[in-house]
């Protein structure tokens, strides 16, 4: 039997997609269905036999290893390498090939730090063997393939093009994307150029096409979902507490809801649709919470109704306000009587007046 391959995870960048969260932790570690959302990709790795995962960090390192250490409570050797400057997808994974113990024809499996997925990371790895391909790419279809890396196979899923976040109409030549997990060739990693930023989907892969190199598409329908915008992030970690996104690292039972410890919910709230009711916060009386997450700490008072929203640590829903699709900042303060809609963002300790915001659609 093939051992599993050692992993690289990319949880870097330049930081600015943690912004819209408004909430204070890095995105990595805003907790999904309870957990640091890195939590589950790394349950997921290790489930599929992977052991050995180094972590490409490029921004507030010091969050990471303080809660992971060296892995040993997931089963894991963890290691971080922190880049000084973001290099970029490619760069960040030629930057921490020293810490990889593959010999050079050996899978080496890497994975987008931000994708909840049901991948099946066995059949990835075992498409790659069979295949011989110098890098295999898990493939999945997309409504709207814009924000992504466009992949077109040939009938035996081989690659014929890589175009990452196409322009113009015509570049839009298949709903096939990257979902950002791939298997390369050790030897592949080592000849990434070092010491500067590199982007794997813009540089790194049309370049290999170009030398005729092999990457091998494996396209998979199962859940996929990127967590790049707050509302992703909010039904993501609903679905894992519904169970339709599987992982080994939900804290309980699938269900509607999940109270983690030291929260209290009042008689007659209602949590519906994968809530999450994270440590020490109150739910009162008559709230009726669906599809959404409340944060350590926050306080959602009576009658509220509250929908695919995010309430951040520390903050203030009042009596009978509504949110629906908003995230509410960190120690935020929502006054009792307000109407926020969908994509309305309330920054970290900022203070809504009680009756003070309506909506209306004036049709
Ligand atoms: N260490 C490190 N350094 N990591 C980085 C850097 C960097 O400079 N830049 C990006 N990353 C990490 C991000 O943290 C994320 O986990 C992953 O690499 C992808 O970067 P994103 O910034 O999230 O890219 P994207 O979502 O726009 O597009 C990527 O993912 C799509 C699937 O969600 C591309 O790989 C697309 O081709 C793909 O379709
Ligand atoms: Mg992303």
């Amino acid at each position: 039997m093939n051992q599993a391959p050692e992993a690289i995870l990319l949880v870097g960048g330049k930081g600015t997609r943690l912004r819209p969260l408004t909430v204070r932790t890095p995105k990595p570690m805003v907790p999904a269905a309870g957990v640091p959302f890195l939590t589950h990709q790394l349950a997921r790795a290790r489930a599929a036999g992977v052991e050995h995962i180094v972590l490409a960090t490029s921004y507030l390192a010091e969050v990471f290893e303080p809660y992971f250490g060296d892995g040993s409570a997931l089963g894991l050797h963890l290691e971080y390498v922190t880049e000084d400057e973001p290099l970029g997808t490619g760069g960040a994974i030629r930057n921490v090939a020293s810490r990889l113990r593959s010999g050079p024809d050996d899978p080496v499996l890497i994975f987008n730090g931000d994708i909840l997925t049901g991948l099946d990371i066995e059949a990835l790895v075992a498409t790659h063997r069979s295949s011989g391909a110098d890098v295999s790419l898990h493939l999945t279809r997309v409504d709207d393939p814009r924000a992504f890396g466009l992949v077109p196979t040939d009938e035996t899923g081989r690659v014929t093009a890589f175009l990452e976040k196409p322009q113009t109409p015509e570049e839009i030549v298949t709903d096939q994307i990257n979902a950002g997990a791939y298997v390369f060739r050790r030897s592949v990693i080592d000849a990434i150029p070092a010491g500067r930023p590199v982007s794997v989907e813009r540089e790194t892969f049309p370049e290999l096409l170009s030398s005729g190199a092999h990457l091998q598409g494996m396209v998979d329908s199962t859940y996929w979902l990127d967590l790049g915008t707050p509302q992703a992030f909010v039904r993501g970690s609903a679905d894992l507490v519904l169970g339709r996104a599987p992982s080994p690292a939900v804290p309980g039972r699938r269900g509607d809801r999940l109270v983690l410890s030291d929260a209290s919910v009042a008689p007659g709230a209602k949590l519906t649709g994968g809530t999450v009711v994270c440590e020490g916060a109150r739910i009162g009386e008559d709230a009726r919470i669906e599809g959404s997450t409340v944060l350590a700490g926050a306080v959602v008072e009576p009658g509220a109704v509250i929908s695919d929203s995010l309430v951040g640590a520390g903050a203030r829903v009042g009596a009978r306000t509504v949110l629906s699709g908003v995230v509410v900042g960190d120690g935020a303060d929502v006054g009792e009587d307000n109407e926020l809609q969908d994509g309305a963002r309330v920054w970290c300790d900022a203070v809504i007046p009680a009756g003070a915001i309506r909506f209306s659609s004036d049709q």
